[in-house]
């Protein structure tokens, strides 16, 4: 009898440790290689707000007990890194969150799909373009000075790329939007490139929001433009476009924000542009912009902010619905009649 039970005993003792094996294996620890990428990076780390990565300790999984990190269940592989943020609120004003270089080691996480490095300070990624899963990468809100690495063409599946708010500068690559066929948004605002947009931009067939705004970009809206039938905000403003205002803006449906203020437009409003009947915000204050004002794009529905401004704008403001204020108007010596003065008859 007394064997029995041992026996017994026994069994349930295999039953449990073969059942936490089991456990084990189907929520499979951190990958090595991940996991040591991980410390290299924490040790290159000086100062960090947020007091996350003192849940790094060696001694523990990367993806169960680390802070900020999120890995595939299947592989243990880290898939995604979350943005460090301070941990006291009140700190938020504050530009920089984490200091510290960027350790190489990085490129070693070859299976992380988000990276957000925003509010870092001055680093630079080594090697981005072994980071071939990624689909979100935000380097915000920096100090990062030099040129957009080529080897960035490599991140095949990137869906937000966003370096806005730093020093970069020099001119976009031409190869950087030959292959990024996923790209959704592109945020290179507030920095100091120069130079004409690619043409190969027409490749971003899937892009949603392009801001270039607060740069030095000069030369013409590419036409490879009209390929962007998914875009919703173009944001040019701030930097020293010329040209006119390509006609075929108005095939772009999708279009709901667009601010092309303070460039160097010249030629008229499309008339185009009155068929896009989800426009919300028209900004081309501050240009050189001639002739009339369409009647169709000042009697678009959707349209709540239009702002002419400061152009060579002539003629009787066509009648419309909207009570949109005189000083979207404002600073066109040849325009007149409500908001403004009435037109003088000759
Ligand atoms: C991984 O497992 C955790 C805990 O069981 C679960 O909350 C999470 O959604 C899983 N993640 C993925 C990507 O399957
Ligand atoms: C990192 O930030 C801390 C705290 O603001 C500062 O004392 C330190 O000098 C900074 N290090 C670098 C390299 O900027
Ligand atoms: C990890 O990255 C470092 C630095 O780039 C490199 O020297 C090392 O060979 C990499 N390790 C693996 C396993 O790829
Ligand atoms: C443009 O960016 C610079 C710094 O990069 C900033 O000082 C300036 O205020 C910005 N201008 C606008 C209009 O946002
Ligand atoms: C458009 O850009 C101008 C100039 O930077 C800015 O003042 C304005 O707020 C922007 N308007 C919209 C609606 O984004």
């Amino acid at each position: 009898m007394k064997t029995f039970k041992q026996n017994y005993l026994i069994h349930i003792l295999l039953l449990i440790l073969a059942s936490s094996i089991l456990f084990i294996s189907t929520t499979s620890a951190c990958n090595a290689i991940d996991k040591e990428a991980l410390l290299e990076f924490k040790s290159k780390i000086e100062y960090d707000s947020s007091g996350q990565l003192k849940t790094w300790d060696p001694k523990t999984d990367c993806c169960t007990s680390w802070n900020n990190v999120k890995c595939d269940n299947k592989t243990g592989r880290v898939v995604k890194l979350s943005p460090f943020r301070p941990s006291n609120p009140m700190d938020l004003d504050i530009s920089i969150f984490v200091n510290g270089t960027l350790s190489p080691f990085l490129g070693n996480l070859t299976s992380l799909q988000e990276l957000d490095l925003a509010h870092f300070q001055q680093y630079y990624l080594d090697s981005p373009g072994q980071l071939s899963q990624l689909t979100y990468l935000s380097i915000a809100q920096n100090i990062l000075t030099g040129s957009i690495p080529t080897s960035l063409a490599n991140l095949h599946k990137l869906q937000t790329f966003n370096p806005s708010y730093n020093r970069l500068s020099g001119t976009i690559p031409s190869s950087l939007f030959q292959s990024m066929k996923s790209l959704k948004n592109l945020y290179l605002q507030q920095n100091k490139f120069t130079g004409l947009i690619p043409s190969s931009i027409g490749k971003l067939v899937s892009l949603e929001s392009l801001e270039l705004n607060n740069n030095s970009f000069s030369g013409e809206i590419p036409s490879s433009i009209v390929k962007l039938v998914s875009l919703d905000t173009l944001y040019l403003h701030d930097n020293s476009f010329s040209g006119e205002i390509p006609t075929t803006i108005g095939t772009l449906k999708k279009l709901n924000y667009i601010n092309l203020s303070s460039n160097k437009f010249t030629g008229k409003i499309p008339n185009s542009l009155g068929q896009l009947s989800k426009l919300y915000v028209l900004n081309l204050e501050n240009n050189k912009l001639s002739g009339s004002i369409p009647a169709n794009v000042l009697n678009l529905k959707s349209l709540v902010n239009i702002d002419v401004s400061m152009n060579q704008l002539s003629g009787k403001i066509p009648p419309h619905k909207s009570d949109f204020p005189a000083s979207s108007f404002m600073g066109n010596p040849g325009l007149c009649d409500a908001p403004l003065p009435p037109c003088k008859s000759s």
